[in-house]
């Protein structure tokens, strides 16, 4: 984490993304920065990346939906009928390729990371899944088995995103939202990972 100083360069990437945000968001995005810092110091892998992937996962998130509609299909970033039921699905592989036309990121594992964080994937790499974690437990979250979550989170990394991916889809369920078949995919995967099927 930045001790005492901020960087000019971060400085002007946190008044960008400030921009582009609710004041709340913007609260929520510098929240999942510091979490995913912390994870990183935790699980291993780049404090740096996980501070930028951090601070840009959710750019596109409020875009009008129409708008993220439009850009998913442009891009062809529409993998199923469920993003144009909910296009909100599509904030995170939208903000990917935003973030790398716009800010000219080109970090692989930091652009995984924005795409994946609220769907998850098989197979989704360790910032990924850090960014898909710190999303859920940053400070300002409030659900269900929250407390659990944030513990877990610092044990085992594996174990929180199955955690994870079991209170999106439990909350789908019990509020009678469409699950998007990537999540299963990912809870499929994870869950038989290292065993055979
Ligand atoms: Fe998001």
């Amino acid at each position: 984490m930045k001790q005492g100083h901020v960087s000019k360069q971060d400085f002007v990437l946190e008044n960008e993304i400030r921009k582009r945000l609710t004041p709340a968001r913007f609260c929520h995005v510098l929240a999942v920065r510091d979490c995913a810092v912390r994870l990183a110091g935790r699980h291993g892998g780049s404090k740096e990346e996980a501070e930028l992937a951090g601070i840009l996962h959710d750019y596109a998130r409020d875009l009008p939906e129409a708008e993220l509609l439009r850009l998913g299909e442009e891009e062809g970033l529409i993998t199923c009928e469920v993003e144009r039921q909910v296009p909100l699905l599509l904030h995170g592989p939208v903000g990917a390729r935003l973030v790398r036309r716009e800010l000219g990121i080109n970090d692989p594992r930091v652009l995984e990371a924005i795409s994946l964080h609220t769907l998850g994937s098989p197979g989704m790499g360790r910032l990924a899944k850090i960014i898909y974690i710190a999303d859920m437990i940053a400070e300002g979250r409030s659900f269900p088995g929250l407390a659990e979550l944030r513990r877990k989170a610092f044990e085992s990394l594996p174990e929180a995103l199955l955690l994870g991916f079991a209170s999106t889809i439990r909350y789908c369920l019990e509020s009678g939202r469409l699950i998007h078949p990537q999540t299963i995919a990912a809870w499929n995967y994870f869950l038989r990972e290292g065993k055979e099927f």
